[in-house]
């Protein structure tokens, strides 16, 4: 074989990705692949999941995030191997009488009403006096609306979370004091940064996920969450998904073919990693998240202990500025579905628990009678809006930071402002929208409102009214409302 002789290759195994903002930091790319990595060499068994003398005297650990018989093409599951098994993290798990996101999820509200919420800017009122500045990711959440039961694996919920320090905060000699590590038990997080970035530390790895970026945890990874902007005195605020069934997943493309929208390649998945327990007396306190309330118990040592995995049940994170946005390029626009980013595949067929959609920069290049902005519509599904920055094409007032709700059959669109500037809009050329990134949940259960969303400060009274300029008219002269004009 002396052409095989003569072939010489880079020996750079897998192809990985350096972060854009954090040049220590590297992922894998490609959704749902399966990947391995080490954080030494050798630490990850050849061969085999589960030797009898794993490497390094670590042990072996499998996470199933689907149930082990679940088909081969959806079958999520990691190896770990680590310094401690997960079940000898010592000490019970203690109620500590706190729902996650500091309301109950089943007694929220019903509510018709069309809403919207300026930026959400403290959750302090909500902390009993506590002046918020030690809130973290944990205590920093607050539920906006939740519907289904975790309890039998099926439902949302949608969270804002208002943050002002790390989950690990650090003492001015830089090294930690109280570590706060948290798993999810009910579900999986869509994590969307609006204002600050995050560190987002997981037993696989770490992931830094800025605005216009999101990242999924999946059910059952241990994270812990740090800021990046901390130091700076201001707040770190994004939004929350967490989908009580299943998983989050790509959507099928049908027509469109094998390429567009989220492209698979572009999602990153971490490399492994282990915490330098630099100061090992600290404290550490591992949450549960489970049946909607936070459960705890002190732990001796970082449950970031894994030196080598393998598998496809991992976190990730995805840029929303490579996402792939399609549309009509003749007349009309198509449903927002069009822009769905990921889905939560629901029991009715072609029907979600639901969508992550957003609206992008992009090009609009219909024909000139089209109207571009949203039309007015009522939809049997619930629809939670949410901007990253810039404005949004249909509204004013919608600030980023803030949030809209139009539930389950709610007539919305356009304000009248908006609709009387688009309907006089010639559209004669294709133009670009680059004015803001707006995101929407767009889920098929109705949403039982928390009294922080009914109650807040920052609700607006009078979006109730952004459609009363529109009047009531049928003017029998203008069959053709462009003639004489
Ligand atoms: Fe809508």
């Amino acid at each position: 074989m002396g052409d095989s002789e003569t072939i010489k290759q880079q020996p750079a195994g897998h192809v990985c990705h350096r972060d854009k903002h954090c040049p220590d930091i590297f992922y894998f790319s490609g959704f749902d692949n399966t990947f391995e990595s080490e954080t030494v060499e050798g630490a990850l068994p050849r061969g085999r999941n589960s030797p009898r003398k794993v490497p390094f005297d670590l042990y072996a650990e499998q996470m199933s995030g689907t149930a082990f018989t679940r088909p081969r093409h959806l079958n999520q599951r990691t190896w770990l191997y680590r310094k401690q098994p997960s079940a000898a993290f010592k000490h019970t798990f203690d109620d500590t009488g706190n729902f996650f996101g500091k309301a109950d999820p089943a007694r929220g509200t019903l509510d018709p009403n069309a809403m919207r919420w300026m930026p959400f800017e403290t959750s302090d009122e909500y902390q009993d006096g506590d002046s918020g500045s030690d809130t973290n990711f944990m205590n920093g959440t607050c539920l906006l609306g939740a519907s289904g039961d975790p309890a039998v694996k099926n439902g949302i919920a949608i969270y804002v979370y208002l943050c002002k320090t790390d989950m690990s905060p650090r003492d001015s000699d830089g090294s930690v004091t109280d570590s706060y590590y948290m798993y999810n038990s009910d579900g999986d997080f869509l994590l969307l940064p609006q204002e600050g970035g995050l560190e987002v530390r997981t037993e696989m790895g770490v992931l830094i996920v800025h605005p216009g970026e999101f990242c999924v945890i999946p059910r059952g990874i241990v994270f812990s969450i740090n800021l990046l902007n901390k130091g700076t005195g201001k707040l770190s605020r994004g939004y929350v998904l967490e989908v009580f069934k299943g998983h989050l997943t790509l959507p099928e493309l049908g027509p469109v073919g094998s390429n567009g929208l989220a492209n698979a390649r572009d999602f990153l998945y971490p490399t492994a990693w282990s915490e330098n327990e630099e100061k090992p007396t600290c404290n550490k306190t591992l949450y549960n998240k489970f049946g909607s309330k936070l459960w705890a118990k002190s732990i001796e040592t970082s449950p970031f202990n894994v030196m080598a995995w393998h598998g496809n049940y991992l976190p990730y994170k995805y840029d929303l500025s490579k996402f792939c946005a399609i549309n009509s390029v003749t007349y009309d626009h198509i449903d927002p579905s069009i822009y769905t980013v990921m889905t939560c595949v629901g029991d009715e067929t072609g029907t979600a628990l639901c969508d992550f959609v957003i609206f992008p920069p992009r090009w609009m290049s219909t024909d000139p009678d089209t109207f571009r902005p949203p039309w007015f519509h009522r939809n049997c599904m619930t629809e939670f809006m949410g901007l990253i920055w810039g404005g949004y094409d249909a509204k004013k007032g919608f600030l980023p930071g803030g949030a809209s709700l139009h539930s389950c059959m709610t007539p919305h669109g356009p304000d009248a402002a908006s609709y009387d500037k688009a309907a006089a809009d010639p559209c004669e050329q294709p133009t670009f929208f680059s004015q803001g990134l707006a995101f929407m949940f767009e889920t098929t259960c109705m949403l039982r409102l928390t009294d922080f969303a009914l109650n807040h400060k920052c609700r607006d009274a009078e979006y109730g009214f952004c459609w009363d300029g529109l009047p009531n008219r049928f003017d029998e002269g203008r069959k053709n409302p462009d003639d004489g004009e």
